[in-house]
């Protein structure tokens, strides 16, 4: 009988997390994807072949839109890696909360691997290079370039994988707080990177914290 309780608990928990996904939680979320996307789309063609000089446009479009208080101005000194699903790349934090974040995301080098299954909408705009992403019952893959956006629904997952020099503007919204174990497992179980760990927890928490002393949930 206890055991079937505690068993029932993540149930339900799961089940008022997902009703709330569909009805409450939307009204906390404050970008909009089709926005985001014509901001990257106009500094891609102000900025053709300077991937740096899209993502200051980007960042300050965002910021005169949404509030610089709730968009990180851009500096080279806070990039983390990101280790996730056997890919690496290489992120900047622009925003995060618990409902949404917004984070540039890409890598130099190349990667490829698994997107992970989330608890949020995830909406991939390329700034530069491309990414490819296939289903498992996809024979060839789906090839996503500067100005398009690969939507990642909630529940959804695939093979991914980035050539070097391909970056990109990734707005999420739904539960982040579940996300971030998949953003920090391959740490703890193969890189064994704990500055960059400390660094990731550190810039997530502190703007957390920061959204939410200002209401932004
Ligand atoms: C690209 O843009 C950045 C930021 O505006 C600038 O500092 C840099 O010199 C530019 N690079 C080239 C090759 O034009």
């Amino acid at each position: 009988m206890r055991f079937l309780t505690l068993a029932l608990i993540p149930i339900v928990v799961y089940g008022v997390l997902n009703q709330l996904f569909y009805t409450w939680l939307p009204g906390n979320y404050i970008f909009n994807k089709n926005e985001l996307q014509q901001i990257c789309v106009d500094a891609i063609k102000n900025h053709p072949n300077n991937v740096t000089a899209v993502m200051y446009a980007v960042q300050e479009k965002m910021s005169e839109v949404y509030g610089e208080q709730y968009v990180n101005k851009l500096n080279f000194d806070d990039w983390v890696f990101n280790n996730a699903g056997g890919a690496m790349g290489q992120m900047f934090i622009l925003h995060a909360s618990i409902s949404e974040y917004v984070i540039f995301f890409g890598t130099a080098v190349g990667t490829e691997g698994h997107t992970g299954i989330h608890f949020a909408d995830d909406y991939f705009t390329i700034l530069s290079g491309e990414q490819h992403a296939a289903f498992p019952n996809q024979l060839e893959k789906s090839v996503y370039l500067p100005g398009q956006v690969n939507h990642m629904a909630k529940g959804e997952f695939r093979q991914y994988g980035m050539p070097p020099g391909s970056f990109a503007l990734e707005l999420a919204q739904g539960w982040i707080p579940v996300m971030l174990p998949f953003g920090f497992l391959d740490t703890l179980s193969s890189t064994l990177d704990f500055v960059t760990l400390g660094r990731t927890i550190y810039f997530t928490g502190k703007d957390m914290l920061k959204n939410l002393a200002a209401g932004k949930f």
